[in-house]
């Protein structure tokens, strides 16, 4: 049985869906203003290793475009309570270099053992406008393919995106010591 350590649902109910087995504790860490992922994770496994007793997974996920030089990146989640999609979407007004990539970097360790960590990555584009109403977050201004992630189910996002990389790569490994 592993922790999974978010507060956010979405990203539970897509782990879920991969593990099965697995807990949510939505204790909060301290997200540090770090300059990427990995460090993000990397602190945050720290914390979460010396609250929790057991086997521990945090994930830390955020959307690079590529015409601002990959923001909002590691201030994603801040941006999306900000400005949020529409903010987004205005932004990119008058461009058609619409190019971005969702990133997801997922840390895992048990008692005693030094974490190890996992990347996912999903390319795609900003869309013109917000479509569908599945997901969350950014979900309905990213497209790949001509089709929102907000307009796909579970397991349509699952066989693609960056935290099912990041995650079905631990499952992998996991698996793999058996
Ligand atoms: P964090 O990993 O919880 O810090 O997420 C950063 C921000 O990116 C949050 O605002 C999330 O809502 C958003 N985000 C993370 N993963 C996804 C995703 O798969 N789809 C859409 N938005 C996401």
């Amino acid at each position: 049985m592993i922790y999974f350590v978010t507060s956010n649902k979405g990203k539970f109910v897509e782990a879920q869906a991969i593990f099965g087995d697995l807990v949510q504790k939505n204790i909060g860490y301290n997200e540090l203003q770090v300059d990427t992922l990995e460090e993000v994770v990397d602190f945050g496994m720290e914390e979460v290793m010396a609250r929790l007793k057991g086997s521990v997974m945090i994930e830390d996920a955020g959307m690079f475009i590529d015409c601002v030089k990959g923001f909002p990146g590691v201030y994603s989640a801040y941006v999306q309570k900000t400005i949020g999609n529409s903010g987004i979407l205005r932004l990119m007004e008058g461009t058609d270099n619409r190019g971005a990539a969702f990133k997801s970097v997922v840390g895992y360790a048990e008692p005693g053992m030094e974490p190890v960590v996992f990347k996912g990555e999903l390319k795609g584009d900003i869309g013109f406008e917000p479509r569908g109403t599945g997901g969350f977050g950014y979900d309905p201004i990213f497209y790949v393919n001509g089709k929102s992630l907000a307009e796909m189910s579970l397991e349509e996002k699952n066989r693609i995106s960056h935290r099912a990389g990041s995650m079905k790569a631990l499952k992998q490994w996991l698996e793999s010591r058996r």
